[in-house]
């Protein structure tokens, strides 16, 4: 088995797990031209050969060059491609909100599932891979695995914990956390307005008093979300507030430094390339590939 990788060590987490697997690391040369477009071009002989690839697809531009890679793949004569996309954006589109919009969240994977035999997403955004953990999408197997164990561990050594989910959505990821943490868990009601955009968070009392809080999301994109949340909790004097989500977009640069300034500890994973980028999915990953891939 090949694996191209883009920012992860699951190879070498695989190969730690066991020693007589057959893991190689695939090399590709990827090159983007002076006028922005890409190049690839697969280097080892993958003929036959089942391959996995590891990339995040976290803007416009790394989807284009995910297909290409793919692409390169296929045309090498690949026996299976196996498509791991710790965040994989444009996925919160994924029903018509409004009359005449796009569909998002299905362009993307119709793209991506003509090259694809299966797919493992993380904490994907999608309502409708959320529910469940393994599905069929278009024919395709998907996965959704989960990184709010990844979280919990990291925050293993808090005194008197209580994890607040931001909204009533993620309630269950907080439990998930607080089973892990053995503590308490309770959450928000957020409501957004779908045209303005603008984040309402109700207040209420989630018996924080003395309490390390952790708050934690499945996305921080702008900010808005976590800058609310963190204002109701705050005013509830608890021992410490530790913000962590799985995937850390941070578009708002402003708001990142609110969160990192108010908070006493603002964590993510690595799905996305960002400043507080502590969690590292690769062990994650690796177990999810040799429980559902390796095994069969
Ligand atoms: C919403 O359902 C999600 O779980 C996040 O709370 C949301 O997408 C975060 O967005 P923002 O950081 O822009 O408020």
């Amino acid at each position: 088995m090949y694996i191209f990788e883009f920012g992860f060590n699951v190879g070498k987490k695989l190969r730690e797990k066991n020693a007589n697997l057959d893991v190689m690391d695939g090399e590709i040369l990827l090159k983007k031209f002076p006028d922005g477009e890409f190049y690839a071009r697969v280097i080892s002989n993958i003929e036959n050969e089942d391959c996995v690839v590891v990339q995040s697809i976290y803007n416009s531009d790394e989807f284009l060059k995910a297909i290409l890679i793919l692409d390169a793949i296929k045309r090498s004569k690949a026996k299976s491609i196996n498509l791991v996309i710790p965040y994989l954006t444009y996925m919160r589109q994924d029903k018509i909100f409004l009359k005449g919009e796009a569909l998002s969240a299905e362009v993307i994977l119709k793209n991506l599932n003509s090259y694809a035999d299966k797919i493992f997403l993380i904490n994907s955004h999608n309502q409708q891979f959320r529910k469940s953990r393994k599905f069929k999408y278009e024919g395709i197997e998907i996965y959704n695995m989960d990184a709010f164990s990844e979280i919990a561990k990291y925050f293993k050594n808090l005194k008197n914990p209580k994890v607040i989910s931001p909204d009533e959505g993620a309630l269950d990821t907080a439990k998930e956390c607080g089973k892990i943490l053995k503590c308490e868990s309770n959450y928000l009601v957020k409501k957004r307005d779908r045209v303005t955009g603008k984040i309402v968070i109700e207040d209420k009392n989630l018996g924080v008093e003395g309490k390390d809080v952790l708050i934690a999301d499945d996305i921080i994109s702008s900010g808005g979300t976590m800058i609310e949340a963190l204002k109701i909790i705050k005013k509830q004097n608890p021992a410490s507030i530790n913000l962590a989500c799985v995937h850390g977009v941070f578009c708002d640069n402003e708001n990142f430094l609110i969160l990192k300034t108010l908070a006493d500890e603002l964590v993510a994973t690595n799905s996305i390339p960002n400043k507080v980028a502590k969690i590292d999915l690769s062990e994650l990953i690796a177990g999810e590939l040799a429980e559902n891939l390796i095994k069969k």
